[in-house]
């Protein structure tokens, strides 16, 4: 009888579904010798993209190069002998549940939340109006995002939701051509944005500027930006009794930090730029107005009203506005996708879990079964948050290695998801394709200053995978 898994002779195996933040710190801490001496483990891990990072990749505005160099962390995960990367691997298409628990000990979804909320409002599906989502996973060259067509025509452009995600959209579309031309931006973006009639955006918060949901240097980098004027009125940044409080104190540092920038910012003379930032609040979309595409947003102004939770919830006025636009983008959130086989929570789009491990109808542990970063706890938290939150599951996944708890595979050797892969998915790629991809993407940015020239397309990444590969 084979021993317990977690010795030479049979290691733990590890399938991780996603290769964001959260499934490489998960492979990380699984395969941390130090932090837990004598285990001996192998990860699979898996993506239904032929890049891994995730949103690293394919998320993090094309301006933060710092940020995305997070990414050294993980090649470092990567390089480990026990790791292993099947890229263009999806799971529900490719791989299923059933193959999975038939050949690993454990395995962790990490596959982020791809989708998006909805505002549920009159003309929210005109042309011109789109989920920051897709012009976000446009702008970073996502594969499934290469075809959309923004109309960068228009003069003022909306963005609705004041995280972020948000911040990214506005800078994006201020940011003058010469620094864009410095950056990995996707070519077809670089080119659209480059003809970018959009002098104005407009950033929507539906509360208080003590309720934005930005953090302090990204919105200080507004202030900052090179061609752009940022725009606050001041009677925005007068706090009603119950925003006062909440900042006063010991109150929310990062909220009172917020209000001190923008009352800056609604203190400043604009200097002329090219374009400007307007920052909005407590104001809300009603409808989307156009015959054939937007024409205008119809919004409506709010009051902060206290909830039953303690905090401050928006509530609306009778004093409506049209703001004619060409362009809006909902940036409102991001939504995680059901994974066939596994459980799902439809009201929070996230997989139910107690403290990481993945909890069936019953409200039970699956024996087994674990999940990390988003689908986890919801689209929420920045790169860093990911790791904490993986470490939690990979802890409760290694004290049911010590109790017995996981699933018994009938085949768990490394051979056999390569030759179930090798029948369904011949087309996948491993780690060395991908280092092949990173190698052709960062020599193609080489001559023009920039980190890399993203490839696009799946037949482009698959094709830069074969031919460096040494057969
Ligand atoms: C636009 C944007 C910008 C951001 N910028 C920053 C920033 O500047 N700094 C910061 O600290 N944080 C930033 N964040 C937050 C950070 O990106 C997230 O906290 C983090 O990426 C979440 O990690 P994750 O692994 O849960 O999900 P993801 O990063 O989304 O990774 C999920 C992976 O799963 C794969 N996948 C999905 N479905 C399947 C399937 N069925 N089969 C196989 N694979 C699948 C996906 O292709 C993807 O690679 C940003 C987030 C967004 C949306
Ligand atoms: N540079 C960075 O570090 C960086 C960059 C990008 C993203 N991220 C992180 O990634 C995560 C996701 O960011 P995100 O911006 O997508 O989400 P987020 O931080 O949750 O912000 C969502 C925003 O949308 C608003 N909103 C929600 N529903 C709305 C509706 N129906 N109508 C109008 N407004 C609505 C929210 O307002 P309410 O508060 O009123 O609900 C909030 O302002 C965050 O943790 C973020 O910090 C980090």
């Amino acid at each position: 009888m084979a021993s317990a898994p977690g010795t030479s002779e049979n290691p733990l195996r590890v399938a991780i579904i996603g290769s964001g933040p959260s499934g490489f710190y998960a492979a990380g801490h699984v395969l941390n010798h130090k932090a837990h001496p004598g285990l001996v483990a192998e990860v699979d891990m898996f993506d239904r993209l032929p890049t891994p990072w995730g949103l690293v990749r394919g998320g993090v505005a094309p301006d933060h190069p710092n940020i995305k160099a997070v990414s050294r962390v993980y090649e470092k995960t990567a390089r480990h002998p026990g790791f292993r990367f099947f890229g263009n691997v999806e799971f529900g298409r490719d791989i299923f549940h059933e193959d999975l628990l038939a050949r690993y000990h454990a395995v962790i979804y990490a596959v982020g939340a791809e989708a998006d909320k909805r505002m549920g409002i009159p003309g929210e599906d005109l042309p011109g109006s789109a989920a920051a989502t897709a012009f976000v996973a446009w702008y970073n060259g996502h594969p499934d995002h290469r075809h959309h067509q923004f109309d960068l025509s228009s003069r003022r452009a909306v963005v609705v939701g004041n995280g972020n995600v948000a911040m990214d959209v506005a800078r994006m579309l201020a940011l003058t051509p010469d620094e864009l031309e410095r950056t990995d931006v996707a070519d077809h973006a670089l080119d659209a944005l480059r003809g970018s009639a959009v002098e104005e955006i407009v950033l929507l918060g539906r509360r208080g500027p003590a309720q934005a949901a930005f953090t302090n240097p990204e919105l200080r980098e507004l202030g900052e930006m090179v061609d752009a004027d940022v725009v606050v009125d001041p009677r925005d940044v007068v706090l009603d009794e119950h925003s006062s409080a909440s900042i006063e104190g010991e109150g929310d540092l990062t909220a009172r930090r917020n209000v001190e920038i923008l009352t800056r910012y609604s203190e400043a003379r604009a200097a002329g730029m090219r374009r400007r930032i307007v920052l909005r609040f407590l104001v809300s979309p009603v409808s989307i107005v156009g015959e054939d595409r937007v024409e205008a947003l119809e919004i409506v102004h709010n009051q902060l009203h206290p909830d039953q939770s303690g905090g401050l919830r928006a509530r609306a006025t009778d004093r409506r506005e049209r703001i004619e636009t060409g362009l809006v983008f909902r940036s409102i959130g991001y939504r995680g996708i059901a994974l066939p086989g596994v459980p799902f929570d439809q009201q929070r789009a996230t997989i139910p879990n107690r403290e990481g491990r993945v909890l069936g109808p019953n409200g039970q542990p699956l024996r087994g079964e674990y999940t990390v970063g988003w689908i986890k706890r919801g689209p929420s938290g920045v790169i860093g948050t990911n790791k904490k939150d993986a470490n939690e599951t990979v802890d409760r996944l290694l004290e049911d290695v010590a109790t017995g708890e996981l699933l018994g595979p009938a085949d768990p050797s490394p051979q056999s998801i390569e030759a179930l892969l090798g029948e369904r998915r011949p087309e996948h790629i491993t780690y060395v394709g991908w280092a092949a991809i990173d190698a052709t993407e960062r020599s193609a940015g080489e001559p023009h200053g920039r980190p890399r020239v993203k490839l696009t397309s799946f037949e482009e990444l698959l094709a830069a995978a074969r031919e460096r590969v040494p057969s």
